[in-house]
Formats: structure tokens, C-alpha cells, sequence
């Protein structure tokens, strides 16, 4: 985990190494003070002279003064320097780790998606992240500082008088073992604090995302509640963890005190024997706390990491999880005509071969047909179309296009050669244009206003003031369900595809204007392939075939007119639809 999260750090390695290197210099300024200024009150102020008698020495007292403020002004710019570098390597290295993962996210296929939700995601790219950051930033200033801080004033503690270093030893393994009890019991609480967040993020996320829908089921009060319920969760479980860490601050008061009273005591009676001095007992102490508070900064550090240990789990399953749809090593570049074919397709989003959602498909589409698919709710017409741009890939048998199986493709490739218009589509934030050119970046303005044309979307986008400037906010947002899946079809139409995929994609495009749609891409795109899933029959009834789908299987094929005679399922659909509905 850790190798693969320090490959993030990247160019910010040289700051990653300097900021220990400056902190290395300014603790070692930090010891040597307490000893300057035992040295001071030892020779300076308590200076003696022949008769024995306390004179002090000015002599000494600014000679010792001089080189203290020197010590103290090394330190600082040490120390600014070790803040400065750490601050520009941990935050470098968030920002290498959120590209990163950014970048593993975008290759993921649809199933790697599927695995994650994206509020998981959210969470994983911000909390998670700034976790990471804080213990790197962290791990490379205090778990430098602390060790050799500890390290450096045990050694002069002894060198001062052995009897004096001894109390540290006893002190010393009282906090580390409770440290380390406190650790274990709290790292299972963060992460599952980690987990709620993640619920917290999923219910704001759809809230605010669905704001509409609640509004219209006045579904306020329910949301309210729903939202209330994962704070509250996160409230005890945050407060368990957080009392745990708590403990740590009593413990280590004990010890420092404990420790205090020790070096007084022991101190003392040294003096008295005049083993010690009064310079080397004042150091002592600077020594005591230094230990001790660096102590304490070690144990914060570990629950830190404790807490970002859960959070780097959670990052580098992003970053380790691996696209399930892979290039294949000489991928073919051309797709040679929008010919498909399904030999024994069986298909299970599971994987799991007892829940097939396609069973058995065998179908051959030539280039340049259009073909309709009718089927009921969840008989999976868009499963189906999804495994021709390699959405997904069959879970048996195979899927060619032009000839030759998908999986033989660059993926860029065929997906350029096959538009499909999702039944769940979405605009982008930005103008129409700009929408459009998702299809072909390159496309003039001519192009963008002929693909609108054959969509029928040009007629609504001229009465725009803006025309195609207008902006579209967020998720198309500010245009109706129908002229949205026509700008859906123009900018699929951009791609010039070889096969055209419209999964109800005029679902919500009146039936008058789905009929121009349909005619026009016949006259002007002949040679594409068409697919063509709806629930009108009106919609697909011109089609060179139809294919009729039943809970995952191919049951009829045929044109309108063979249907009508031979396909119970097609008869019953189009009866309902000439009643106007169920009756
Ligand atoms: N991402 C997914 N993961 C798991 N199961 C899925 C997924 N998408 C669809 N399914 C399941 O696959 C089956 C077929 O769904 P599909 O979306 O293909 O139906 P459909 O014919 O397109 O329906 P509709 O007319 O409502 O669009 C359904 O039972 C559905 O629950
Ligand atoms: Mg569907």
C-alpha cells in the first residue's frame, strides 16, 4: 500500500527529503541550547571566584549570550525552511494522488463504476485525500523531529548524569504501551467513521441531485430525517473514536509530572551531594519536557496515521482496481463497416452464470440496416446494445462488428465508430456548442447546425436568444426532457458513426417530430447502421427488422409485417398501443 501510494510523491521527492534534512538541523540546535545555557548559568552567572564566593562572569555571560541568540537563529531558519518544504511536499503530493486517482477513475470501465458509487468516490477524493496529506505532512516533519528530539536529549540527559537518564527509561515504556492499546482499539472506529461518511455523502449527493423530485412527493420531512439519521450515526461514532484519542492527553500528563517529580527529587539530593549542578539541573528539566512533549507529538501521529491509514486503504483500492476492459495487445484501428453480429451471446452483470440477463442471442445485422427493438421493461434491450461499443463484454460468446470481435479493437476505435445515445443521457455545464462538440471536437459550425437539423433540435435551438451559444447548466438542467434527447441525438450524429445506437432516445419527443428524426437520418446517413430501441411501435415499425426481446431472449425476428402475423408478444404490444393504451 505504501509503495503504491508514494508514487504519488513524485516530483516532490527533493522536498520530501529536504524538510527532514532542516528539521534534522534544527533539533540538533534545540539540544544544544539547554546545554548553552547550563554552561551560562554554570560559568556566567554562578561563576566563583578564588575565595569560592558567587561573582559571575560578564566576560562569560555575553560570550555564552552571543553564541545562545546565534543557536536560536539557526534553529528558526531551519525550522522555516523544514515548514516550508514539508507544507510544498504533502500538499504536491495530495494533489499527484487526486490525479492520479482522477485518471484511474476515467479507465474505469462501466463495471468498475458499477463496483464504486460515486459518493464513495467523492469521499475517497477529498476527506481520504486530505487525510493522506496531513499525515504525510506529518510523517515528514514530527516522525523526523520526535525520534531524534527523544533520541538527542536521552543522550545528553545521560551525558549530564547517567542516574538522571534512567528515570526516562522507566517513564518512557508506561506511554508507549499505553499509546499502542489506545491505537488498537480506535482504528476500527475511524473506519468505520470513514464508512458512514461515505452514506453521508451518498444522501446529500441524491438529495441534492433529485432536489426537484423531492420537492414535487414533498418529501422534505423523510429527506430531513434520512439526513438526520447518518449525522447521528456519524455523531457516536465520531465521539467514541474521539474519546479514545482523548485519553492519550491524561496519560501523558501523568507521565510528564510523574517524571517532574522524579528528576526534582533525585536532582535534589544529587545538588546536595554536589554531584550536580544547579546549571545541569535546570537543562534537565528543558530536557524532561522536551522528551515528553515529543513523545506526546509521536503518539498524535500515530492515531493520525491510525485515522489516514483507513483513509489510504480506501484510496489505494481506486488506485489498485483494475480496468476490466483492457486494450488488446495489436488492437485493430479500423472498423471496415457498421456489420453486427451476436454468436452465442450470454450476458451476467454478476458474472454469475445462474443470473444470466441475455441468454442465447444469435443475431446478424448487416451494415447500413436499421433495426428496431421492442421488449417490456427490464427484458434487457439496453444490456443488449450495451456489449456493441463494449460497454460491457459478453460473459460468453461473442460480439462482432465489422467482422471481427470487439475485444480485437482499440477501444477508442470502436466506440468512435459506434455512437449510442444512453436512455439515461446527460448534458455538460456549458454552451450548446460546446455540448455538441463532445461528438467531433473539430466539427464547424455548418456541421454542428446539420447534425441539430437531422435531430429536429435546430428549430428549438434558433428561438434560443443565444441560439447555439445558450448555456446548459448543469445535468441540462434548463431544457426540456424532448429537446435534450434531440441535442443527445445531434451530438451523436457528430461522431458520423458507422452504427447509431438511439436507446429510447425519443422517448419524450413527440411523435410527429420522431418521424422526421427517423426519415431524415434515412435519407441522409443511409449507411450507418441504425438501432433503434423504443416502446412505440410507431417508432420502429419502418425498420428493415425488429427484433422482439422477452426477459433476455430473442424471441421474434422480423419486419413490422411479419410480426404482426407471427410474434404473439409484438401483437399484444401493438393492439395496446392502437387502443391508446391498456384496457
Ligand atoms: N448495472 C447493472 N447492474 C446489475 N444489473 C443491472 C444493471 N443494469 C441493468 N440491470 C438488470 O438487468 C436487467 C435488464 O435491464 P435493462 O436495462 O437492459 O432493461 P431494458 O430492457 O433496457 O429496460 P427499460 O425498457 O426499462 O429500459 C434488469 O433486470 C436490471 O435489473
Ligand atoms: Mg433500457
Amino acid at each position: 500500500m505504501l509503495r503504491k501510494l508514494s508514487k504519488s510523491v513524485r516530483e516532490f521527492k527533493l522536498a520530501s527529503f529536504l524538510a527532514p534534512l532542516f528539521i534534522a538541523g534544527e533539533v540538533l540546535m534545540e539540544v544544544i541550547i539547554p546545554l548553552i545555557v547550563a554552561r551560562l548559568i554554570n560559568t556566567g552567572i554562578e561563576y566563583k571566584d578564588a575565595s569560592g564566593q558567587v561573582v559571575g562572569n560578564i566576560e562569560n555571560l555575553i560570550k555564552l549570550g552571543l553564541l545562545l541568540v546565534l543557536c536560536c537563529i539557526i534553529s528558526m531558519i531551519f525550522g522555516t525552511l523544514a515548514g516550508d518544504f514539508a507544507a510544498k511536499a504533502s500538499t504536491g503530493f495530495a494533489r499527484n494522488l487526486r490525479h492520479d486517482m482522477f485518471f484511474s477513475i476515467q479507465n474505469f470501465s462501466f463495471k468498475n463504476i458499477d463496483k464504486f458509487s460515486s459518493s464513495s468516490l467523492i469521499t475517497r477524493l477529498t476527506t481520504d485525500v486530505n487525510n493522506v496529506q496531513m499525515s504525510y505532512q506529518m510523517l515528514i516533519r514530527i516522525a523526523v523531529r520526535s525520534p531524534l528530539m527523544i533520541i538527542f536529549s536521552f543522550v545528553m540527559a545521560f551525558y549530564i548524569h547517567p542516574s538522571m537518564g534512567t528515570v526516562f527509561l522507566c517513564i518512557v515504556p508506561i506511554l508507549v504501551a499505553g499509546t499502542a492499546i489506545l491505537i488498537k482499539f480506535a482504528f476500527p472506529k475511524f473506519m468505520k467513521l470513514f464508512r458512514k461518511l461515505d452514506d453521508l455523502n451518498r444522501v446529500v449527493q441524491e438529495n441534492l441531485r433529485g432536489a426537484r423530485v423531492v420537492k414535487s412527493f414533498v418529501r422534505e420531512d423523510y429527506e430531513i430525517e434520512k439526513c438526520k439519521g447518518v449525522s447521528d450515526a456519524i455523531y457516536n461514532i465520531a465521539v467514541k473514536a474521539d474519546s479514545l484519542v482523548a485519553f492519550s492527553s491524561p496519560l501523558m500528563q501523568l507521565c510528564v509530572y510523574g517524571c517532574m517529580l522524579l528528576i526534582s527529587w533525585i536532582g535534589a539530593n544529587l545538588i546536595v551531594g554536589g554531584e550536580l549542578t544547579k546549571g545541569e539541573l535546570t537543562s534537565m528539566f528543558t530536557y524532561a519536557s522536551q522528551i515528553l512533549m515529543n513523545f506526546m507529538m509521536l503518539s498524535m501521529i500515530f492515531i493520525m496515521i491510525t485515522m489516514s491509514r483507513a483513509s489510504a486503504e480506501r484510496i489505494t483500492e481506486v488506485l489498485d482496481e483494475v480496468p476490466d476492459l483492457a486494450d488488446p495487445e495489436n488492437p485493430e484501428t479500423v472498423v471496415k463497416d457498421g456489420s453486427i453480429e451476436f454468436c452465442d451471446v450470454d450476458f451476467s452483470y454478476s458474472g454469475d452464470m445462474q443470473k444470466l440477463c441475455l441468454s442465447d442471442v444469435d443475431l446478424k445485422i448487416e451494415s447500413g440496416e436499421t433495426v428496431g427493438i421492442i421488449g417490456a421493461t427490464g427484458s434487457s434491450k439496453t444490456t443488449l446494445v450495451q456489449l456493441i461499443p463494449r460497454l460491457y463484454d459478453a460473459t460468453a460468446g461473442t460480439v462482432k462488428v465489422g467482422g471481427k470481435d470487439v475485444r480485437e479493437y482499440h477501444i477508442e476505435t470502436l466506440r468512435d465508430a459506434v455512437a449510442m445515445v444512453l436512455q439515461k443521457n446527460i448534458l455538460f455545464s456549458g454552451t450548446i456548442k460546446e455540448n455538441l462538440r463532445w461528438g467531433n471536437e473539430n466539427a464547424t459550425d455548418e456541421e454542428l447546425v446539420h447534425a441539430c437539423k437531422l435531430a429536429c433540435a435546430d428549430e428549438f435551438i434558433s428561438t434560443f436568444p443565444d441560439g447555439y451559444d445558450t448555456y446548459i447548466e448543469e445535468g441540462g438542467a434548463n431544457v426540456s426532457g424532448g429537446q435534450k434527447q434531440r441535442l443527445c441525438i445531434a451530438r451523436a450524429l457528430l461522431k458520423s458513426p458507422k452504427i447509431l445506437i438511439l436507446d429510447d432516445s425519443t422517448s419524450a419527443v413527440d411523435t410527429h417530430t420522431d418521424a422526421l428524426i427517423r426519415k431524415a437520418m434515412a435519407e441522409y446517413i443511409p449507411e450507418t447502421t441504425k438501432i433503434i430501441i423504443a416502446q412505440r411501435i410507431s417508432s420502429v415499425e419502418h425498420a428493415d427488422k425488429i427484433i422482439v426481446l422477452d426477459e433476455g431472449k430473442i424471441t421474434d425476428i422480423g419486419t413490422h409485417e411479419e410480426l404482426l402475423n407471427t410474434s404473439s408478444i409484438y401483437q399484444e404490444v401493438y393492439a395496446s398501443q392502437q387502443k391508446g393504451g391498456l384496457s
